[in-house]
């Protein structure tokens, strides 16, 4: 079935990209080994390909089966220690601001030697190959936005979970603290004053901790492996053409953003949904008040749960009416409930699209409230760290979602939590309200990457797309300078004029003091 709108979209989609650029080179690089930063840009890089750019992509999860454009180069990471890093990750994340910035820098430090240790790499930075574009994700791998300079190519940067104070930097966006909240918190955009200053201190700690720790340890790895570098790390830092943000206000907030920082959100669905397998649909559609779904994400394995939390998982599912697909990476659960199918893995996007299934219970991942919000499904939101305890929040706050607590919830909680969401229709409607508006854009978000990427290519780094704040030093580019003049002359002058006066007076009354004196003396 194809409407008059799609028809539409397509068409204007295709006015918009008829000032074609000529197939480019472009490398792409996602060295993050958690498989979810790169689904985010699995269909993206695709599509690039299939527009006949040639595309080189350095990451740890190369295509299965040959793709005609592109080229993997593979980084090599044993998965059991990304694994590891996730459990302590959620045994840590609970200590606090500090120590999950501390992890955040020793995964990422890790991340980008295991980059530049590469071999494949290495010989690709030695060799005289050109490229016209470079895509990077922006994840505190700073001396890696060099590859920029280095080939002479306009750069772009692609942020898995929207903006921050730090990848604001890239492109001079800003980010009000008063109404902009730190994706790592758990405010949303209106604030009263004690979360204003909450807010402040984790985007105080987030930018001096980059600054202190990640950008000093990340600037010895430039020298390194950048050796004829010029430019300082601070102006490799500023120098992005644009940026992809997987966000979206539908399901977030509104807020400022420069005209290079663009919202793709979505842009991971593939927007042709595919058949169920026969399987998975059966016993769909064998539940007659629909089926409910459950995954906690790519980096969260469900089957490296502790047996308590499994069995208090299996026995709030028994107790439903409902049949529940489970995202569970083993063979074999024993005792798994009958009302329940468990799979290592399901076309997620395909089975939230499935109109007999009616909630997703989710670890409340970036990429699994998006595709939530896209198919219009409620939620019950289990976070497990960083930002998926805002994402799980903003779904509470919006009306479509309930949370329940990941370390502690009972089998009771979290059966409660999805009967209240299954019976009550009023989260299926804000789910279906906000879905719409998340829809109603001028291009798919897919599309309007896409488009973005290519104007950067015609237009050699679209430089008219950004804001002169790189060119300011702090105290310009915070008007220090200027306001010193304006208020601080005006403020000297008045000092020496309340010091004059007061000395005229002081002078006149010590005069009188003194005529008096002489007088009593006479
Ligand atoms: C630095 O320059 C030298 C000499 O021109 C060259 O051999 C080497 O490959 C360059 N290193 C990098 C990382 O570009
Ligand atoms: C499930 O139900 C739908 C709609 O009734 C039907 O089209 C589909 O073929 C069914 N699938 C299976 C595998 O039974
Ligand atoms: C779980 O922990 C949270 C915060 O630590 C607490 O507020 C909540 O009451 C706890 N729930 C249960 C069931 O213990």
């Amino acid at each position: 079935m194809i409407s008059l709108k799609s028809i539409a979209a397509a068409l204007w989609f295709l006015a918009c990209v008829t000032n074609y650029v000529e197939s480019a080179k472009i490398l792409a690089v996602f060295p993050f080994p958690g498989p979810s930063q790169y689904i985010c840009v699995q269909s993206y890089l695709k599509t690039l390909a299939a527009r006949g750019h040639e595309v080189t992509s350095v990451s740890a999860f190369p295509q299965k089966t040959p793709l005609k454009n592109f080229r993997d180069i593979t980084i090599h990471i044993d998965q059991s220690h990304h694994d590891e890093a996730v459990i302590s990750a959620i045994e840590q994340i609970a200590v606090g601001k500090l120590a999950e910035l501390q992890f955040a820098k020793e995964y990422t430090s890790l991340t980008s030697l295991l980059v530049f240790n590469n071999e494949d790499f290495q010989q690709l930075l030695h060799s005289d190959e050109q490229f016209d574009l470079i895509i990077i994700e922006v994840f505190y791998q700073d001396a890696l936005y060099a590859l920029g300079k280095h080939f002479k190519a306009p750069i772009i940067g692609v942020s898995s979970f929207g903006a921050d104070i730090v990848i604001d930097q890239l492109v001079d966006n800003v980010s009000p603290l008063a109404y902009v909240p730190a994706p790592s918190g758990m405010n949303m955009d209106r604030m009263n004053f004690w979360q204003r200053l909450d807010n402040l201190y984790a985007n105080t700690m987030e930018l001096l901790y980059t600054h202190l720790e990640i950008i000093p340890e990340q600037q010895r790895y430039y020298e390194k492996y950048f050796p004829n570098a010029t430019l300082r790390l601070t102006d490799v830092r500023r120098d992005f053409s644009l940026l992809l943000l997987n966000q979206h206000y539908s399901f977030s907030w509104p807020r400022p953003l420069v005209p290079n920082a663009i919202e793709v959100a979505g842009m991971h669905i593939e927007n042709k949904l595919k058949k169920l397998p026969t399987d998975m649909e059966a016993f769909i559609n064998a539940s007659s008040r629909g089926a409910i779904y459950f995954s906690l994400g790519s980096n969260v394995k469900s089957a490296l749960l502790p047996k308590q939390k499994l069995q208090e998982i299996m026995n709030a599912f028994a107790s439903l009416p409902v049949n529940v697909l489970w995202k569970f990476e083993k063979t074999d659960l024993a005792g798994k409930p009958k009302n329940v199918f468990i799979n290592k893995w399901f076309p997620q996007s395909d089975v939230l699209a499935h109109p007999k299934v009616k909630l997703f219970v989710t670890h409340g991942g970036m990429h699994s409230l998006i595709e939530a919000v896209h198919h219009a499904k409620p939620i019950v939101g289990t976070p497990v760290f960083y930002d998926q305890y805002l994402n799980v929040e903003k779904a509470v706050y919006k009306g479509f979602g309930v949370g329940i607590n990941f370390r502690n919830f009972t089998s009771t909680e979290l059966r409660d939590a999805i009967l209240e969401v299954l019976n009550n229709p009023k989260y299926t409607e804000r789910a279906r309200e906000i879905s719409a508006s998340f829809h109603d854009r001028p291009m798919n978000p897919l599309d309007t990457a896409i488009y973005w990427t290519e104007y950067v290519l015609r237009h050699k780094g679209a430089p008219q797309l950004r804001v002169a704040a790189r060119h300011l030093n702090f105290l310009q580019r915070h008007s220090v300078d200027t306001m010193a003049v304006l208020f601080g002359i005006p403020l000297l002058l008045a000092i020496f004029l309340f010091y004059g006066v007061f000395q005229v007076l002081a002078a006149l009354f010590s005069s009188n003091d003194n005529a008096h004196k002489k007088r009593k003396r006479d």
